[in-house]
């Protein structure tokens, strides 16, 4: 897939108001082989263009093209990527650098601005994810929500260095009763991937556009995840008696980020997960619950704390009280999720 062409398109119902992104991407055939439709929390117009670009972009260079054609009806977007419009709004400029640093690793870039009508599937796409409706080719349902109507969903971030190791394995087991009950999941993993911690440059309570104003790492695609989804786990090894040094970076970025925007994760399902060798776990657990705390989510509880006790990879299946503790976990979350949703 060398050479792909990206629809990309923002929406915002308000301006500042709920916000989404669209993105269509078509093959050098011009079939289309992604589509991209994310909700992304609070944002003006110009912040959901911006992120569509971005979110556009990475997935090019996932799919591994060499050379991009960007088309927007955005002109302001458009113009200021290619330089003729200087980016004037103090809260753009975070967003221009980081297009403009993934536009720089394409051989060849361009962008474009088109008519709203030759840009109608992103611009759908883009106005689903404002209201709230998610995109079902993006999703691996397996059963549909009892209460009928959109499905939930739960996303799990690992704080782990270790990809599918413990923390991965107690996750997983939370995941199993949830999918009984047709909830969809997804786990994300830091390894491979860069988060630092907050910088404390309080722009995200200027910006209030749902988004931590640094894009330099993933910390806002964390954040969308978050916004998007209606429970959230976070997990960790226990390192030193706390948490990992990723989750944490994520738990400072999105908190600030959160309560910079009247609490955007107020009410939403929260639980911990731990996995810990011998000592320290409790510990851990707190510092993730604080989190949940303090955004006003709503967090249940197990038989016993969320733990998980072993070393080397695949221990943690010998502890059998742990295992038990991730699966009540799992029907006790998916049961409030239901209750909420009724
Ligand atoms: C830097 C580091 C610090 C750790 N500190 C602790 C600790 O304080 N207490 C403990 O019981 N285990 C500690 N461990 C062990 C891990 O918590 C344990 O192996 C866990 O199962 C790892 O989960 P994972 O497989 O998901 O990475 C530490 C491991 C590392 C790499």
């Amino acid at each position: 897939m060398s050479n792909l062409l990206v629809a990309v398109d923002g929406a915002s119902k308000g301006n500042p108001g709920a916000a989404g992104i669209g993105v269509v991407v078509y093959g050098e055939s011009g079939k289309v082989v992604r589509e991209i439709s994310e909700h992304i929390g609070i944002a003006t117009n110009n912040v959901a263009e911006y992120a569509a670009l971005i979110r556009g972009l990475e997935e090019a260079l996932k799919l591994g093209a060499e050379s991009v054609r960007v088309q927007t009806d955005s002109e302001l977007l458009a113009r200021q990527i290619a330089g003729t419009y200087k980016v004037r709004a103090a809260h753009l400029s975070s967003y221009h650098e980081r297009a403009k640093s993934l536009l720089a690793q394409f051989r060849k870039a361009e962008i474009s601005h088109v008519p709203r009508g030759q840009n109608a599937h992103a611009d759908r796409l883009a106005s689903k994810a404002a209201n709230g409706e998610t995109h079902a080719k993006n999703k691996k349902n397996k059963k549909p929500n009892a209460g009928g109507g959109q499905k939930m969903k739960v996303v799990a971030f690992n704080g782990s260095a270790r990809r599918d190791g413990n923390t991965a394995i107690l996750i997983n087991r939370v995941f199993n009763e949830l999918e009984k009950e047709g909830i969809a999941t997804e786990m994300y993993q830091f390894p491979g991937r860069t988060i630092r911690g907050c910088r404390a440059c309080f722009r995200c309570i200027e910006n209030k556009d749902g988004h931590c104003a640094f894009w330099d790492d993933v910390a806002n695609e964390c954040i969308n995840k978050m916004a998007e989804a209606d429970g959230i786990i976070l997990a960790s090894p226990t390192y030193f008696a706390d948490i990992s040094t990723e989750l944490k970076a994520l738990i400072d970025r999105a908190g600030m980020v959160s309560l910079a925007n009247g609490y955007m994760l107020k009410r939403k399902v929260g639980a911990a997960v731990i996995a810990v060798r011998r000592g320290g776990a409790i510990h851990a657990f707190d510092s993730i619950n604080h989190f949940f705390f303090i955004n006003q989510m709503i967090v249940p509880g197990s038989s016993y704390w969320n733990m998980g006790i072993g070393r080397e990879i695949g221990k943690v299946e010998n502890d059998e009280e742990g295992l038990r503790t991730m699966s009540n976990l799992g029907q006790n979350m998916a049961w409030l999720l239901k209750r909420l949703k009724e």
